[in-house]
């Protein structure tokens, strides 16, 4: 790396994907920095604790020697930017790019010939063009002359950002030879392998990942909804057609959305005009609350009961609740008027934060939401909760149970618990 820069790279963003991202940077001898509009969260990391749930860095964080800073001068210091902000909706099918804008804007007066800026958010396609245009305007630099610039994505998994970020593929997407070498030597000290593309193709390679299993998920939806109309077993049928076979897999029903796979179905579709396969798949993944209500409906009242909800987190073992379609499902239980509704997650904090219109809630111990549960509803397939319907299963077995995730393993959607004693 450059001598004349004290830091080999700064990470501008240091949430979910960005923290790992640094740490893991730390872990394998490159000096990485942070930088960081939030102060909760810079004092949590600079104090060496991990500001959310991702395992394989506690110890990296304890270190403290990846050290998060306010003041976007930090990035002259760096031989490179990685961008990892935040590329949120708005209510439009329409990318929100203000936090990228802000990025560019905090850090222009700061860039120094030679810098190499890394766009490593989630971006709809020709958003790293943008970018490209937006410093041909408002700086002094060129790039390819003497500014690089890469869009590299991040395809992590939450939960597995530490594995995954050493062994995942790295898509380096440049247009000119310098930043393509720049940035490969760069992730190179992580990734086991580079593969070098343009901007738009590795803006697509990351929608398209995400995108195929937000659509792999609806069909396992729409499989479940079809199988219950035909009054069968969907973790049957799946099971059969998975079993030794060679050309296809049936994925698992569940509510899929998340802060991923929602909003990255979003970037793809506003540039395009059609209904689409893309919005059959939304509107399959938005149903599902619906349908847990409705069919639960059909097998007992919920009005005037008591409910239980396990899980409130957008998937198993996070306690990430962006977007979220367990605030949707408490809603429509909500609307059924229940003597009353007690959600627990242990991911989250109590009370339960608010989230998508709903909330805070009180974020009962499991044992007690469960205690006088009349119908229970698993919004998330935390990994606990396979025992906690066995106990339910002794304590409460005339309990109905919607199980969308079949945590209960007894491959039933709709079940009474006593049935998990068989
Ligand atoms: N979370 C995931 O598992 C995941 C996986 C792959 C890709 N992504 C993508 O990575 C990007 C980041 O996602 P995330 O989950 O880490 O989001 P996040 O909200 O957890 O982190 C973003 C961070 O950027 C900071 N920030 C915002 N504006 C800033 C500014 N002007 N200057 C400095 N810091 C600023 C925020 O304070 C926050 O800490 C998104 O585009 C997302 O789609 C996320």
């Amino acid at each position: 790396m450059n001598p004349a820069f004290e830091f080999d790279v700064c990470i501008v963003g240091t949430g979910r994907v960005g923290l790992p991202l640094g740490l893991s940077f730390i872990d394998v001898g490159v000096a990485a920095v942070g930088l960081d509009v939030d102060a909760h969260l810079r004092d949590t990391v600079n104090a060496g604790r991990m500001p959310f749930h991702e395992p394989g860095y506690d110890a990296l964080v304890a270190s403290r020697r990846f050290v998060v800073h306010a003041e976007p001068e930090i990035v002259a210091r760096a031989r490179a930017i990685v961008i990892t902000v935040g590329t949120p909706l708005h209510h439009h099918i329409e990318t929100d790019l203000r936090q990228i804008q802000r990025v560019l804007e905090s850090v222009a007066p700061h860039l120094r010939a030679g810098h190499l800026l890394c766009l490593r958010s989630t971006v709809a396609p020709g958003t790293t063009a943008f970018v490209k245009r937006w410093l041909a305007r408002h700086t002094r630099f060129t790039v390819g002359q003497d500014l690089l610039l890469a869009f590299c994505p991040e395809r992590i998994a939450e939960g597995k950002a530490y594995e995954e970020i050493r062994t995942l593929p790295q898509i380096v997407g440049a247009e000119d030879a310098d930043s393509q070498a720049a940035a490969a030597a760069l992730f190179a000290r992580l990734a086991p392998e580079i593969m070098a593309t343009n901007f738009v193709s590795a803006e697509l390679v990351k929608l398209f990942n995400n995108i195929a299993r937000y659509v792999q998920f609806a069909l396992a939806n729409q499989f479940a909804l079809i199988a219950d109309e035909q009054g069968a077993n969907i973790h049957e049928i799946r099971r059969m057609a998975n079993h030794n076979y060679p050309r296809n897999h049936v994925a698992a029903p569940g509510l899929t959305a998340g802060t991923c796979l929602r909003k990255d179905f979003g970037m793809i579709n506003e540039w395009s005009p059609y209904p689409d396969l893309l919005l059959s798949a939304w509107k399959m993944n938005e149903y599902i609350p619906a349908f847990l209500v409705q069919h639960l409906q059909q097998r007992t009242p919920i009005h005037d009961r008591r409910v239980a909800m396990l899980g409130y987190s957008f998937k198993a073992d996070t306690d990430d609740v962006r977007d979220s379609l367990a605030p949707k499902l408490y809603r429509y239980i909500d609307r059924e008027t229940p003597l009353e509704i007690r959600v627990s997650d242990g991911y989250l904090p109590d009370p339960v934060p608010a989230e998508s219109g709903t909330g805070p809630l009180r974020n009962w111990p499991l044992d007690e939401a469960l205690a006088e549960a009349d119908c229970v509803f698993v919004a998330t397939n935390h990994s606990q909760y396979a025992a906690a319907l066995r106990t339910l299963a002794e304590r409460r077995p005339e309990c109905w149970v919607a199980d969308i995730w079949n945590v209960g393993g007894i491959d039933q959607i709709f079940y009474q618990a006593g049935a998990l004693r068989a």
